[in-house]
């Protein structure tokens, strides 16, 4: 079995830390989330990963390499422009071969890997093997309609009337049946090759397509309050460790992670926390559920489940919660303007005012 991985992508929905830079690689825990999927994929027991790129390709190439790092081997498969999900089935043909597959969409996220998942196709061996997880926004999705048992009877992709709650994750395991349903398809309204209509083709061709219901999925489609959610639940299994330097005045309670080169002084560190390496935590409190990437600055100041991203700064500013801080951002505290109550009481007047 081989991996087809999914990294290209214009990422022009994705905002608004993707901007920037390549969808998959936003971090979770500090590690992109690309990260995850290859060594789900590793775990699963397969070793050679065709990973498609686009425009992003030097920002993958930089941070995956030939993916030794990750016990892989890695083959690059450049995809002129995002023409869909099928299309990139289409560019991988010869690197596939008659091989079974996983795809997996690299800006996708799967708690708990994907090792049960393929374990069952290489059990059953049916033509497609699809993942789906509720969503309360399923038009954002391809969608599955399942019948009375539970099977697959059909796909529709960003409907607008969806029929169940079902959305398609990102994980896909395919047989080689699944070129001929690529090979005959047409674009989209959206004007791309569309997954979703390939195994509705398998589908309608007699071919065995089955599901699996999954808890425990994220994908970043700018929605911060999941991806806030996602960094808890990968937090929550962190192992403490302690290699940057922390000193006496500082005190570290529960699951707490301070990678070299990180310096936390006069702080203190509720975890599950992550401090990045070369960051510096001074005068402050950090609370649960707090990601704090590379090279950041957080002074005189408190925040708690949030995520923050490399290079950014937190100066003196009180409490911040539930945030997500960009790459090299600064958050300061806003000049202070000149207060005055201007008040005309009448005798005997008690005026409370705040402070
Ligand atoms: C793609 C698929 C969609 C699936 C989703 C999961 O959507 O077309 O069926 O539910 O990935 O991430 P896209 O990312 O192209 O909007």
């Amino acid at each position: 079995m081989k991996a087809l991985v999914l990294a290209g992508g214009a990422g022009s929905r994705l905002r608004p830390i993707t901007h920037t830079s390549a969808k998959q690689l936003v971090p979770v825990a500090n590690k992109p989330v690309l990260f995850y999927g290859l060594e789900a994929i590793r775990d699963a027991g397969v070793r050679e990963v065709g990973i498609v790129v686009g425009d992003t390709a030097a920002e993958i190439e930089q941070a995956v390499g030939d993916g030794s790092a990750f016990g892989l081997q890695v083959t690059y498969l450049p995809q002129d422009a995002p023409r869909g999900l099928a299309h990139a089935v289409l560019i991988a043909r010869e690197y596939l071969g008659d091989d079974d597959f996983v795809m997996y969409l690299g800006d996708n996220f799967v708690v708990g890997g994907i090792d049960g998942l393929v374990d069952r196709f290489r059990a059953e061996r049916p033509q497609a093997q699809i993942m789906l997880t509720r969503v309360s926004d399923p038009s954002a999705f391809g969608v599955a309609e399942l019948d009375s048992e539970g099977r697959v009877v059909g796909l529709e992709e960003k409907p607008e009337h969806p029929k169940s709650d079902l959305a398609l994750v990102g994980v896909y395991l395919f047989s080689s049946a699944v070129h001929e349903a690529v090979a005959r398809l047409k674009p989209s309204w959206r004007g791309e090759l569309e997954i979703t209509d390939a195994i509705q083709w398998l589908l309608d061709h007699g071919h065995r397509v089955e599901s699996t219901v999954i808890s425990g999925y994220w994908k970043d489609t700018g929605n911060v309050t999941d991806m806030l959610e996602v960094n808890r639940l990968v937090l929550e299994s962190v192992e403490p460790s302690v290699r940057g330097e922390v000193d006496a005045a500082s005190e570290l309670i529960g699951r707490v992670v301070v990678e070299a080169g990180a310096t936390v002084t006069g702080s203190r560190i509720v975890g599950p926390v992550i401090v990045g390496a070369g960051s510096r935590v001074r005068d402050s409190y950090l609370g649960p559920f707090t990601s704090i990437d590379r090279d950041c600055a957080v002074v005189d100041s408190e925040i708690e489940y949030s995520i923050v991203l490399r290079g950014a700064s937190i100066v003196g500013v009180g409490r911040i919660e539930c945030s997500l801080i960009g790459r090299e951002a600064e958050v300061t505290p806003a000049p202070r303007v000149p207060k005055a109550h201007r008040l005309v009481l009448g005798d005997h007047s008690k005026v409370q005012i705040g402070t």
